[in-house]
């Protein structure tokens, strides 16, 4: 508590009965309160499986959200917040966990503008327990290259979130959110790996300037562990996530078509190798499923969801800029919601006024306790 009095301090936190008359305005029905958390001896009796009340909580704990390029802090943002928190409210989408994939603030990643892009938006789903679990964009490492945000996010987790994840990563230390981690979801069909991809491109859109060498040694460390957890994961999915695409067709991938490349050179064929099902990122507003072909195979899916807070139109919509097999592209505000309740892994695009665009799955490429042998 005292690292988040002082954090309160230092960056403007919430205190925790912080309210804003705006944001409850805006949420109707206002969220019910947290649950009180059983306590420890009852923990223990119980095991992890002890701390959910009802079918549809266990439910809601192998759901998750997967918010991108959300942090406009304006109208918009807080629509799509709305139609989240309308989607959390349905018993047969609510979810857990979410997965933030970057430009969490806009433009700079000013910490004055933490609280307004990060917390406020999502106030009732923090306030109601779910375990956001972020990776830094572009925008987000123009000030103090992200660290004073991994801090901010590190506090209102502390603050408000349901533990219902464990999250692992050689950065781990009490007072901040890794750059990279991973987690098994509560029923242990999926692991997830968070990366931080701007220090795999630093110099683009000015960033990194005085911690270039830094920045790229940050990214090798970050394909050595990647390969290590990966070969020794035996989870039916393995979902890899970050802010940079490998491929895309909206106005970055014409812009930084040189850099989307090189990161597919760098990470596409760690995700073939290592039996990567699914790369979920942003950085383009909009929603894409594309099967790419970095090396001649397709080897996973991946799907951008960027249109958490901005929207841009899509700037290939005839035919792609990659090679590869582009499934969808929608140019509107969305989110997904995935389910891993099912045989195979569900989601649902949908859009900032909480219409489902569509409904698909990821297919599975192996069975669960399959490790992948390493070359
Ligand atoms: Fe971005």
């Amino acid at each position: 508590m005292r690292i988040v009095n002082n954090l309160s301090r230092a960056i403007n936190l919430p205190p925790s009965n912080y309210r804003d008359r705006n944001v409850e305005a805006y949420y109707q029905p206002y969220p019910p309160q947290q649950k009180k958390q059983p306590s420890e001896s009852v923990k223990q009796k119980t095991g992890f499986w002890g701390r959910f009340t009802s079918l549809v909580d266990i439910a809601r704990m192998n759901r998750f959200l997967v918010l991108g390029d959300q942090g406009s802090h304006n109208e918009n943002q807080m629509r799509v917040a709305q139609a989240i928190w309308q989607r959390y409210l349905n018993p047969e989408d609510t979810f857990g966990f979410a997965l933030i994939l970057g430009d969490n603030v806009y433009e700079n990643g000013e910490s004055e503008l933490f609280n307004d892009a990060i917390y406020r938006p999502y106030e009732p789903l923090w306030k109601a327990g779910v375990q956001f679990c972020p990776v830094l964009g572009n925008h987000d490492v123009r000030q103090h290259d992200g660290s004073i945000q991994l801090n901010y996010w590190h506090a209102l987790q502390e603050q408000f979130t349901r533990k219902i994840l464990n999250i692992k990563s050689p950065q781990q230390n009490a007072s901040t959110t890794p750059r990279y981690y991973t987690f098994m979801s509560p029923n242990e069909k999926v692991q997830f790996f968070a990366l931080d991809t701007t220090v795999f491109l630093p110099g683009l859109d000015g960033t990194y300037k005085n911690n270039h060498v830094w920045a790229r040694q940050l990214a090798k460390e970050q394909i050595q562990w990647l390969k290590k957890e990966l070969a020794r994961s035996k989870a039916e999915y393995k979902v890899v996530y970050g802010h940079y695409p490998l491929c895309a067709s909206g106005m970055h991938a014409s812009l930084e078509q040189k850099e989307m490349e090189q990161l597919s050179n760098e990470l596409g064929r760690v995700f073939i190798d290592y039996g990567v099902d699914l790369y979920l990122t942003g950085h383009e507003h909009h929603y894409e499923k594309v099967r790419p072909f970095p090396f001649q195979q397709p080897g996973f899916v991946q799907i951008i969801s960027g249109g958490g807070g901005k929207k841009e139109r899509i700037f290939y919509p005839d035919k792609p800029p990659y090679p590869g097999i582009r499934e969808a592209v929608i140019s509107d505000f969305n989110f997904l919601v995935f389910d891993t309740n099912q045989d195979e892994l569900t989601y649902k695009v949908i859009s900032g006024d909480n219409a489902v665009l569509l409904a698909d799955k990821v297919p599975r490429k192996h069975q669960s306790g399959q490790q992948i042998a390493i070359a």
